[in-house]
């Protein structure tokens, strides 16, 4: 279905959990989420619903986010689930590759076509202080068990982080080469407690280009990303620029929250909640939120925040 501003809205990203078993500092605080009451959350059959009523108004593509979605005990049965819905072409999954060594197969098998992993350096120490307390050799062991398991488009996700990662940026393109994967370069959202990245940690993807000059563009997508090759890549290195050039003229995408709120725009603190609602209920207030969908969010930039008013494990980026 169009929105206001002719764009078509078909894309759902639902966020399954706001638990993580990392603890990103771009991403969620130190000390973790404050506990929800359980009866505030989603429940399983909530989510099927909801997606459903997504369904009947043209959402075709659904990716599974969290927090990390693989912490969700239910986890296999939602994707098995919304898999069947008629109408849901696509089923994708967000993950930090953690628990893909379990999970990886299984996922497969519910039916989730394409696996977005997350992995911002390549250095076992930087690793450790970027997501406060996980280990690096995890994440590339999900990352392997993400591509021995046959998916249909594995990419990588690399936060930009000036004065980070960004003498790093050719190592992690360059497993576009090594490997079938996108690599996807992402600037670092100015989220609500981020107290500790000062303003030369905002890095325009730009960057990226200027010390990898060997990238050969590729036509634009039509969606959202600018895409690149490295000669011999068997895949392509992204770049998403949500300060430096947003895309927000091409969004297709609505945003459901694990306690129950649609988010018409990332960056925006509106939410309408379709927690307790009937199939019925729900479809009318994803008609409101496709309604609600603004033309562009706000600047965004390392003295203007992001106006979400949530931190991003309780989005679903
Ligand atoms: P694909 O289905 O592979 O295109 O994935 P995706 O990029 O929609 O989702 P993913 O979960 O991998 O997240 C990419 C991150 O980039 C998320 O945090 C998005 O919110 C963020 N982002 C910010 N602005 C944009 C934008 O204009 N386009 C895209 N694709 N992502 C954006
Ligand atoms: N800025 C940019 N990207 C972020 N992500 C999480 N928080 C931020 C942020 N503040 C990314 C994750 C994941 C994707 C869903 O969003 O690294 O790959
Ligand atoms: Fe967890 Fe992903 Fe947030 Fe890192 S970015 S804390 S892996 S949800």
């Amino acid at each position: 279905m169009k929105d206001r501003f002719g764009r078509e809205i078909e894309y759902l990203r639902l966020s399954v959990t706001e638990r993580c078993n990392l603890r990103c500092r771009y991403c969620m605080p130190e000390e973790g989420i404050c506990k929800k009451r359980h009866e505030d959350m989603l429940t399983e059959d909530e989510m099927i619903l909801a997606v459903q009523a997504a369904a009947s108004l043209g959402i075709r593509k659904v990716r599974i986010t969290g927090g990390e979605p693989l912490v969700k005990k239910n986890i296999l049965s939602i994707c098995q689930r919304i898999a069947d819905i008629s109408g849901i072409e696509e089923l994708c999954l967000t993950t930090n590759g953690l628990l893909l060594p379990q999970y990886a197969a299984a996922l497969k098998a519910a039916g989730v076509k394409r696996i977005n992993l997350s992995l911002d350096t390549l250095r076992p120490e930087r690793y450790a202080h970027i997501t406060r307390c996980g280990e690096l050799h995890q994440a590339l062991d999900g990352l392997a068990a993400a591509l021995s398991a046959g998916f249909e488009k594995v990419k990588v996700n690399t936060v930009l982080v000036g004065g980070f990662n960004q003498d790093e940026v050719e190592a992690l393109a360059s497993l576009s080469v090594q490997y079938p994967v996108d690599v996807r370069f992402i600037e670092l959202m100015p989220m609500q407690k981020q107290d500790e990245f000062g303003a030369d940690a905002f890095l325009p993807v730009s960057y990226v280009t200027q010390v990898l000059p060997q990238l050969q563009k590729l036509p634009f997508d039509g969606k959202d990303v600018l895409l690149y090759r490295l000669p011999g890549g068997q895949g392509n290195v992204g770049l998403i620029s949500p300060l430096s050039q947003h895309f927000c003229g091409k969004c297709d995408r609505l945003r459901l929250t694990a306690d129950g709120h649609l988010k018409p725009c990332l960056h925006s603190s509106q939410e309408i909640s379709i927690k307790g609602l009937t199939f019925e209920g729900m479809r009318e207030r994803f008609l409101e939120a496709i309604e609600a969908k603004p033309a562009c969010h706000g600047v965004l930039s390392a003295t203007h925040r992001s106006e979400a008013g949530r931190n991003m494990n309780r989005i679903g980026g």
